[in-house]
């Protein structure tokens, strides 16, 4: 079968995804070294920190041909942040959240690979003639930002593997090597996974927050600011606090303003469980323990290899 890691220099067909507040230099840098593509999430960094992330997983890795940056294009500082990952010598970009006509014609004369995420096949489309080289197709199970459409992962890989030709690596709900053997199926060549590392040794989440993931039930996630920016978190306090102004119909403004700044870092980074918000997927009750990257790694590839072997 055909997959990932004829494009990226990588062992396994396996993307740990980019995360904000989670996936700084020591979890890319981890996971070069386990096997898979190793992703630094630029959307919480201001570009000097991002320098001193890269830096940090090039010190870590004897493979930094598989270090990458996810950079979500919405915010502001996206082109220094290019500019600065380029300068350090990533060739490999992961963009989110805009148009993937804003940068990849640019990354790509800059010799780099370009793999845009998307959450319908019509983006899809968009991210093919827009040069890209692969795709990553999130579906609706996922931690963090979500499609307005609600397409799950089961019913979102088939359709954009029809509408493309290039790659397309399948996100959202996979936990294991069931997980990545049934996005084989569905189409997909590769698999980006990102609540299973969320709770990983190496990732920068509080240890109060792994500990959450790790008692998580099934009903644990819910997604919310559905008219804004639609987002998959972790009930708590500040779950319930915006469900409730939702549920009363507030405007986008009066969201924003009782949301507060700094939410994200307070409950991810910094562990308060119940001002903070938790960005998380739907799979989080399926990892009951904290592992290291390359126990995660080998566990899932010799899971997907016993199940394509039929054993
Ligand atoms: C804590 C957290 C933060 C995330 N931050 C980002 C981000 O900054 N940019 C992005 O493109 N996706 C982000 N995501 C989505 C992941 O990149 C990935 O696609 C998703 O986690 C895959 O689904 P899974 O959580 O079910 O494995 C985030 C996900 C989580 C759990």
């Amino acid at each position: 079968m055909k997959n990932i890691t004829n494009l990226l220099p990588i062992k396994y067909p396996i993307i740990q995804a980019g995360m904000v507040w989670v996936s700084g230099g020591k979890l890319a840098a981890a996971s070069a070294n386990a096997g898979i593509l190793g992703v630094i999430g630029a959307g919480s960094m201001k570009p000097e920190l991002l320098k001193e992330h890269i830096l940090k997983a090039q010190s870590l890795t004897k493979h930094p041909e598989r270090l990458a940056v996810n950079v979500p294009l919405l915010y502001e500082k996206s082109l220094e942040q290019f500019q600065m990952a380029l300068d350090l010598g990533i060739k490999i970009f992961i963009t989110s959240a805009g148009s993937p006509k804003t940068y990849t014609s640019w990354l790509k004369s800059c010799g780099a690979i370009v793999i845009h995420v998307t959450s319908s096949p019509e983006l899809a489309r968009k991210c093919e003639a827009a040069g890209c080289d692969a795709i990553i197709a999130e579906g609706f199970e996922a931690g963090g930002h979500n499609g307005r459409d609600e397409l799950t992962t089961m019913v979102l890989i088939p359709q954009v593997t029809d509408a493309v030709k290039i790659p397309v690596i399948a996100a959202g709900g996979i936990i294991d090597g069931r997980g990545m053997a049934a996005a084989f199926c569905l189409g997909a060549q590769g698999v980006q996974m990102g609540t299973r590392f969320v709770a990983s040794l190496e990732s920068s989440a509080h240890e109060n927050f792994r500990k959450a993931i790790i008692h998580s039930t099934p009903s644990s996630t819910m997604l919310v600011m559905k008219k804004h920016v639609p987002v998959r978190l972790l009930k708590n306090k500040f779950y319930e606090g915006i469900k409730k102004l939702e549920d009363e119909g507030a405007s986008e403004e009066k969201l924003i303003q009782e949301l507060g700044k700094g939410r994200a870092r307070q409950g991810m980074l910094e562990g308060n469980l119940e001002e903070g918000e938790l960005e998380i997927g739907q799979g989080c009750s399926m990892v009951r323990k904290v592992q290291s990257v390359e126990e995660i790694v080998n566990e899932v590839v010799n899971d997907y290899q016993k199940i394509i072997k039929g054993a």
